[in-house]
């Protein structure tokens, strides 16, 4: 089974001071920090795009950024996003024809390519041919738009039927996940844990991250052994 990661969402950051949040969640164990791109036409708002994430780069050196592209049109920021130092692109099955030549641009640029599937696409809507050549699948359990949203149970049976087909690849999930909702989550097989409202509002940042962690240990732990 692939490792726990745990990929807080600068959403739920302090942008004014986002370098400086990013080291934050570093020093407090974190491995990933998931970016949120959105572009205002998949989704309603804006965020922001590869200039910031150049920007954090240069100042955080060896970071892992986690790129989540909420974009119409993923194949046109690839580039830029690489370029950018972005070590993870996870586009949206939504807004693509050809997920397949889509990572096979992104891995030409050596990131790594990720497939994101919203509450209303099925799991079944990842063929096995696109998951074996992506290296992430990221389940999303809110709509995407926004952060601070709560958890749709209804999308957990995605994760199980993934992590059935797909024991070893990273299974990622994002949206109203924390505490009281990681237990599913894990059980159902996700291994990235994306988390921004409960990390970065927790007055210890440090502490969630090692709980997330540990319910994920735990649950892999109990897989096996049954
Ligand atoms: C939603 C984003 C999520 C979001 C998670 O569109 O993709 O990454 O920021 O934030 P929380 O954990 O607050 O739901
Ligand atoms: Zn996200």
């Amino acid at each position: 089974m692939p490792r726990a990661i745990i990929s807080p969402s600068v959403l739920a950051s302090d942008f004014g001071q986002l370098t400086a949040e990013c080291e934050r969640m570093i020093v407090g164990g974190a491995e990933w920090l998931h970016m949120d791109v959105m572009d205002g036409h998949f989704v309603p708002n804006i965020t922001m795009g590869a200039p910031i994430l150049s920007c954090v780069h240069k100042k955080v050196p060896g970071i892992f950024m986690d790129c989540h592209m909420m974009v119409s049109e993923p194949e046109k920021w690839v580039d830029d996003i690489a370029d950018a130092g972005g070590a993870m692109y996870c586009f949206h099955h939504e807004a693509t024809k050809d997920p397949i030549a889509l990572i096979g641009k992104i891995h030409k640029r050596n990131m790594k390519a990720g497939v994101a599937i919203s509450p209303d696409t099925p799991s079944t809507a990842i063929s096995d041919e696109v998951a074996n050549a992506a290296d992430m699948l990221l389940v999303m359990t809110v709509y995407p738009g926004r952060g601070g949203q709560k958890f749709i149970d209804r999308c957990v049976p995605k994760v199980a039927e993934l992590r059935a087909r797909f024991p070893e690849k990273d299974i990622e999930v994002d949206g109203g996940v924390g505490p009281k909702t990681i237990g599913v989550c894990a059980d159902a097989g996700s291994n990235v844990i994306v988390a921004g409202t409960a990390i970065f509002g927790a007055p210890n940042p440090e502490s969630v991250i090692q709980e997330l962690k540990d319910v994920v240990n735990t649950a892999q732990a109990k897989a096996k052994s049954t």
